[in-house]
């Protein structure tokens, strides 16, 4: 389960980079992120910003990291049949947590649109709704619906679309 759903309606989840200082709240703007383009970022809860404690948990929360990335213009995202769109603009977020046995996927090729898993070599296709194309992971990395609050910075629309991590009858075998 996410740490970090809304507690009540309408709370705000903003996305955050990890600058190093546990302390330091670093929220994010559409224009922050350069055309092909990424950056790990990390949701938390509004009633957590001004509680210290809150916000380096939110940090350590086990499926917090997202990949946040920016298409270039003349680049597309294949979204899934019938699917509505999650993504602000050029902008799309994904769980970086690998739906085999959850490590972070750490590395992407900007070029092919390869999002790698070092732990057990999966790649999944960014520019295909972060589907599986090679490797054990069999199901994409869960989207994350974004869109900018009033102020202009990135926050989280829901939940994840999908649960984060391994599937349970993956986690079983
Ligand atoms: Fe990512 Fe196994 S945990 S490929």
């Amino acid at each position: 389960h996410t740490g970090w759903k809304p507690e009540k309606p309408g709370e705000k989840v903003y996305l955050r980079r990890h600058t190093g200082n546990f302390h330091e709240v670093s929220l994010v703007r559409p224009e922050d992120v350069e055309p092909g383009g990424f950056e790990t970022v990390f949701p938390f809860r509004e009633s957590e910003r001004n509680d210290e404690h809150a916000l380096v948990a939110a940090l350590k929360r086990a499926d917090a990291p997202v990949m946040l990335i920016r298409m270039r213009p003349n680049q597309a995202i294949t979204k899934r049949a019938g699917q509505e769109d999650f993504n602000y603009g050029d902008l799309y977020a994904y769980s970086k947590i690998c739906t085999h046995l959850g490590c972070p996927t750490s590395l992407f090729e900007q070029q092919t649109g390869l999002l790698l898993c070092p732990c057990h070599q999966s790649q999944f296709d960014v520019f295909e709704y972060a589907k599986p194309r090679f490797g054990p992971a069999t199901r994409p990395l869960p989207q994350l619906p974004i869109t900018v609050d009033e102020e202009g910075y990135l926050v989280a629309r829901s939940d994840f679309i999908e649960a984060v991590g391994p599937a349970f009858w993956e986690r079983k075998s």
